[in-house]
Formats: structure tokens, sequence, C-alpha cells
């Protein structure tokens, strides 16, 4: 008989469903409560008197279990719409006041929807994840809603997301058809959204929200997160800190169009409403046919944004990234040392370059195809996939040889969701354009988007990367950019096979997801990076077939502290491509650390270093080697913040707490910038242990102030702290912490 550790007893006993039916103490019809449970949190639905479902309570868990059926008396509420406010999946044109989860038009016209509680049930699908899923149905109408929520037991995330299915003869419209519903009861409710443009990625901004709705969105189509991604914090009372307060962190797993709603509603509680954005979006479902919605992913710390963080960390390593627990090759690039001007004999020095430094892999950027409209500048070729002779004249399938023989990995540029007006591939498939061909295009980097909802370019996309992996079987890495926003939305192909306009921005996004669901099955552990002009399309939809991602195409190190500081709230760093490049005013130490707290890579010529700045380069990818582990894989603590303190620092923690690394860096230009003269506190260690505490990642010649007795004890290192001592002349310092016995 197989031991039943107390983790997995506990673990299993409640993460299970409880469905029990018990009376409403106001002494209406049996009330159901199904409770969603992970390790710190649970969300508790209940039906009404009218058998609707309500969410009675969202938040740390109670001791007992049964005290949440306990909850939802102690809410006497308003006088107009109240009890309804906090339904679960609020349906329109009933009796919904307030902003609709969902919107549908009959088959016969009618714009009514109800639903009411049908079934619940929990799968356990193993120790750590269950399913709970509950059906909603129209009493009148032949539509059934179920709302799904996956529980990461031990991560405390929760994915949610619906099925809406017509069960009737006719088609129904869905004008609203959100992916979750939530509820939260606090005093106050402070909104930490992000903004950004290209090279800006990831601004944050903080609202109190008042009465009303405010709401979050993109329109763009494509790298649809340039202005706005789908990523928030709720802090609930009070603006959450690092280690303070209770805040969800949340990222909708859509890489299209969406729409986040936050009403405060007259009872002063907040209602969430998250999904793909209805806007020019109605969805036609013929009957019998269903539609799944992208899920909500979402963490509920009482302890701050630094532990959710760690959350969707733990999270997003296990279960979503591809090889998310695995390693990550270090790359050379060359798109800023040559952008489109290369050929075979140059990119074969840039090889040694990529060996000389020490990293794994080349990273062969845009301009290396097209032949009738060569891809010599952003203003042509895109499309046509075939090797620019005249640059290239022995192929890809020499270049990764040659990489190959040089000692080097060899990964390659791809961006096969577009297309140049002039190129092949326009004249002969306009048809496979997104245009009005009544109106005059307009481009967004000289480009256009093809139709992702037409299956032959489905096809076409897939058979780019196909045919370079079939010709180059060693192909290392691909790098899938997305560089245009999608104007004059209108498919040729939704319009010749008689379906609405209106599918065009979601069955984009499918048919987008159905090329990398087929490429990852075919090539399952192939790294890719996700880009789009830099960050303008990182969330968890389009992550779950990529192992990183580009946040921005500055990498002027002082913007990147940051960009990645706000990025790493939601996403692991093992999954941040940081890369080194000329960008920026500071030494090339500092632009290394930076890069160092992710995945780092360069995008330099290396025979241009000086001999000082090459033996540094190597060492630094050597060390970085060794502390990558950490960084990848251990806890992630954010110590001091940038945005409201002279220097940067945060650390990573490995597992058994026996293993750090620190990094500090200075962000104020001031005239005489602040030095570090008090300690900063250290986080996440073992108070029991001793420390030994080392500068690394030194440039040649200089000498560390680190020296002499370096063993602390870990209590002393979270009570006291250390001082990195940051000035001026040492605006980046990067410490080792190791357990000593
Ligand atoms: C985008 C990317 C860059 C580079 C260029 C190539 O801007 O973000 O890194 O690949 O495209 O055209």
């Amino acid at each position: 008989m197989q031991a039943i550790t107390p983790r997995k007893k506990l673990a299993s006993s409640i993460a299970i469903i409880i469905a029990g039916m018990c009376m409403n103490t106001v002494g209406f019809a049996q009330q159901t409560t199904v409770t969603v449970e992970t390790k710190q949190n649970a969300l508790v639905l209940q039906t009404d008197k009218d058998n609707r479902l309500d969410i009675a309570y969202f938040g740390a868990r109670l001791a007992n279990t049964g005290d949440y059926t306990s909850i939802a008396s102690q809410y006497t509420g308003g006088l107009v719409g109240s009890g309804t406010y906090n339904n679960a999946y609020t349906p329109a044109g009933s009796w919904n006041l307030l902003e609709p989860a969902i919107t549908v038009i009959q088959g016969d016209g009618n714009t009514s929807l109800d639903l009411k509680y049908v079934s619940s049930a929990t799968k356990k699908l193993d120790d750590n994840v269950s399913m709970t899923s509950v059906v909603l149905k129209d009493n009148l109408y032949p539509v059934e809603v179920t709302l799904f929520y996956k529980v990461y037991y031990n991560e405390n995330v929760v994915e949610q997301w619906s099925v809406i299915k017509n069960n009737g003869d006719k088609p129904i419209k869905m004008q609203k058809y959100a992916s979750a519903n939530l509820y939260f009861r606090a005093g106050n409710y402070y909104l930490t959204h992000y903004n950004g443009e290209w090279a800006q990625e990831m601004k944050p901004e903080e609202d109190h929200l008042e009465h009303g709705v405010k709401s979050i969105d993109t329109k763009l189509g494509t790298r649809a997160d340039l202005f706005e991604p789908p990523s928030f914090m709720i802090s609930l009372n009070k603006p959450a800190t690092e280690d303070e307060g209770e805040v969800l962190l949340a990222n909708l797993a859509w890489t299209g169009n969406y729409k986040i709603d936050f009403e405060v509603d007259p009872s002063n509680n907040l209602r969430v409403i998250a999904g793909i954005n209805p806007y020019a979006s109605e969805y036609t479902l013929a009957g019998g046919k269903d539609f799944t919605t992208p899920a909500l992913i979402y963490t509920l710390s009482q302890h701050g944004k630094g532990e959710a963080s760690r959350n969707l960390h733990r999270w997003a390593t296990k279960y979503r990234l591809v090889d998310g627990e695995g390693q990550r090759l270090t790359l050379l690039n060359n798109w800023e040392s040559t952008y489109f001007n290369f050929d075979e004999n140059k990119l074969t020095e840039l090889f040694k370059g990529a060996k000389d430094l020490g990293v794994d892999m080349f990273l062969l950027d845009d301009g290396w195809f097209a032949n009738k409209y060569p891809r010599n500048s952003d203003f042509a070729g895109l499309g046509d996939w075939q090797e620019n002779v005249k640059k290239l004249p022995h192929g890809i399938g020499y270049l990764v040889k040659q990489a190959e023989a040089a000692g080097v990995k060899f990964g390659i540029w791809v961006e096969p969701e577009m297309v140049n007006p002039k190129s092949e591939l326009y004249e002969t498939h306009k048809d496979w354009v997104i245009r009005q061909p009544e109106r005059p295009e307009k481009y967004f980097r000289n480009q256009l988007v093809l139709d992702l909802s037409n299956p032959d370019v489905q096809n076409f996309v897939f058979s780019i990367l196909d045919s370079l992996f079939i010709k180059n079987p060693t192909l290392a890495f691909i790098k899938w950019d997305c560089n245009a926003v999608i104007y004059n939305a209108h498919s040729m192909y939704l319009e010749k096979q008689g379906l609405p306009e209106t599918h065009l921005y979601v069955d984009y996004v499918k048919g987008l997801y159905k090329v990398l669901e087929r490429l990852r099955t075919k090539y399952p552990k192939v790294p890719m990076m996700l880009c789009s002009g830099g960050g303008a399309r990182v969330d968890y939809g389009a992550l779950q077939y990529f192992t990183e991602y580009w946040p921005s195409d500055n990498t002027d190190p002082l913007e990147r502290i940051f960009i990645q500081w706000e990025n790493s709230y939601f996403f692991p760093v093992i999954a941040s491509c940081n890369h080194i490049t000329d960008w920026g005013k500071q030494p090339l130490k500092f632009r290394t650390d930076v890069a160092m707290m992710g995945k780092m890579g360069y995008d330099i010529v290396v025979n241009k270093l000086s001999a000082q700045d090459l033996a540094f380069s190597q060492q630094a990818v050597q060390t970085y080697k060794a502390i990558s582990g950490v960084v990848w894989h251990g806890d992630m603590y954010r110590l001091v913040n940038p945005w409201q303190n002279p220097v940067a620092s945060s650390m990573f923690v490995s597992e058994e707490k026996s293993r750090a690394i620190m990094f500090t860096y200075l962000v104020s230009n001031r005239y005489m910038p602040a030095a570090t003269t008090l300690p900063i506190q250290l986080k996440g260690l073992d108070p029991q242990k001793k420390y030994t505490v080392n500068e690394i990642n030194l440039y040649p010649g200089t000498h560390s102030s680190f020296s002499g007795n370096n063993t602390f004890s870990g209590d002393f290192l979270m009570k006291i702290g250390i001082n990195p001592n940051i000035n001026a002349g040492r605006a980046s310092v990067v410490l080792e912490i190791n357990e000593t016995k």
C-alpha cells in the first residue's frame, strides 16, 4: 500500500469540490455551494433563491469549510438589483442591470438570456491539479454555459474559462462572451495596468477604482499589447506592496483583441469581467456547436505582489511555458550589428565571434530571404521565404553547417504572419491578405497581415517553419516576430465562406494557435522566442507554445531594468530574453549585469570589443552559465523598487535556500547620485543557515569591496541586510550568496 504523506493527504482532501446541498438561512429553496480551493484561497459559488449562481466569496480560505455557507447572509446589499451583482457569469437582457459577461441574440431574434445552475463536478487530474466545472442553462432558450476552473493547488493559481453551447437548431449570435466574471468585496480597489508603445513597453499605472466601469482593452488585432497588455493587478483595500496586502495578479491567455471591465457596483463591490473584446466581434454559433473562451489566469495573495508573482512563476515554469523547467541557450544575434546588410562571409565571421564569446548559438535575424524583391529593408520581401541567392548563395543549410563547424548552434528569424505589398506572395495571393479591397491600404512598418482565419494561409505559415526544419534538422532556435497591427479588417476567405466578417479577429487568433499547435506537435521542444517588434505580444495564450519572449526592442539597460521589473510580476525571468547591445550609455558591465537577470544574449559585433571588454564578456558568459540555474529556477524576490529609489535590487534563491544571486543597479542619473549608504535586506533565505557573500562578474582590473569576512547568518542578512556599496563608480553589483556549513 502506498503511504499517504500528510502533504498529499491535505492536498487530496481540500483540492476537491464541495457540492453540498444545504438550507439557506433565510428559508428559500435549497442552496448549492461549490467551493474551489487552492492552498491559500477559496472561491465560493452559491445558488440563490432563483437557482442562479453567485460568487459568495473570493479570498483567503476559512479554517472551517462548513463556514462558507454562512458568508452570503452577512451581506445585505442595497436596493435596486442588489443580490444580483455578484452573479458568477452575468447574462444580459433579462434581470441584469450592470455590465454583462455574456450577451446573446437568440435564434428567433430575442435578446434575452438567463442562466440557472444545473450541476457541478470536480475531477482530480493529479495530486496538484483539479478541474471544477459548473453547468448553467437557460430554461427558455437552448443555451448552455459551462464554467471551468482549473485549479493548481500548491501554486494558488486558477485558470478560468467558459464553454458556451447552442443546443438549439438555429444559430445564435454572441455579442459578448467573457472568459471569467469575478467579484471582490473590499473597502477600496486599486487597479494596476500597463500602457506602452514601441520601445516603451510595460509602463505601470495604478488607479483607484471609482464607481462605474473602467476597461482596459486592445483593438489592434495582432501585436495586441502594444498600447495595453492583458496583464493586471488588483489590490484590495489598500495598494499592495511587495510583501504586504491582498492582491490579484492576472493575465488573459489570448493573443488578440481583449477587454477587461472593472466595475465598482452600487454595493461598492468590484465586478471583473475578462475576455475576448466584443468590439467588431459578434460571433455566430450554429446549432449544436460550442465555443470555448480563452482562460483568465489568476492568483490571489494576502502577502503582496512578490508572493503572487512567485505563484505565477512556479505555475508558468511547471505548467505553461515550453520546457519551463529546462535549460535555455545563450546566443549572439546579428540584428543590431548588421541589420539587413550581410552576406554569407560576414555571417561566417560572426559565427567565430559567437564561439569566441562562448555562447551556445548564433541567431540570424531579418533579411535572409526573398529574391524578386530582396529583403534589403523593411519595405520588401516579407512573405517570400526563399533564401536570397545574392546574400546566401549556398543557402541556410550551408550556414547551419558553418555555424556548427565553428562550434555554435544556429537559429533563425521569421515573421510568417506578414507580407510586404512588394512581394511575390502579395502578387500571387492578394486573397490571403487582410485588407478592404475598396479602400486604400494602410501599412504598419510597410506591411500587411495575412489572413490566418483561412486554412490555406495556416498551411502556408506552418510550411514556412516546417520546411526550414525538414531541410535543416539541427536548426536550434526560432525567433517568431510579428510587426504589424490589423488595419482594414476584412477577410476574403470569410466572405467567400459566407461567414460573418465579425469572426475575423477571433478566427485569426484561433488560426494562429492551430499553426502553433501543429508545430509543437511535430517539434515539441525546439526553443522559440515570441517577439513582436519588442514586447507587443506577451500573454499566456501564446506562451504555451514558446520558451521565451522579447520584452522590448529597447535594450538600453536603464530602461530594461524597469521593463524587466514589471514583466517579472507576470512572467518568470527564464522566459525574458535580455540582450546586451550598444544601446544606452552604461558600461558593458552594467549592460551585462542587467541582461543576466533573465535569459542572457548578445547583439553586438564581437570583434569590435576591446581586449578587456572581450575578456570580461567571455568570463561573464561562464559566470552566467554557473548562476543561471538559480536565476531561471529559483524564487525571485524584489528587494528595492527602482520607481521609488535610486537603486533597483532583486534576488533569486534556490529551492533549498542554499544559494542566491542578488543584482543591484544604480538607476538615478542625478548629479551626485545617491549611493547605497544603507544595507539592503535580503529575502527568502533560511535564518538558521550561514552564508558567504561574494561579488561576482567583476570587470577585469577592478577590486571588490567585498573582501575579508563575508560570512553572515541568514537571520542577519534578512534583518540587517548587506550593503552592495553602489555608487557612480560601482553602478551595478552582482552578489553570490552561498550556504556555508
Ligand atoms: C523587430 C524585432 C527586432 C528585429 C526586427 C527585424 O523589430 O523586435 O528584434 O528582429 O524586427 O526586422
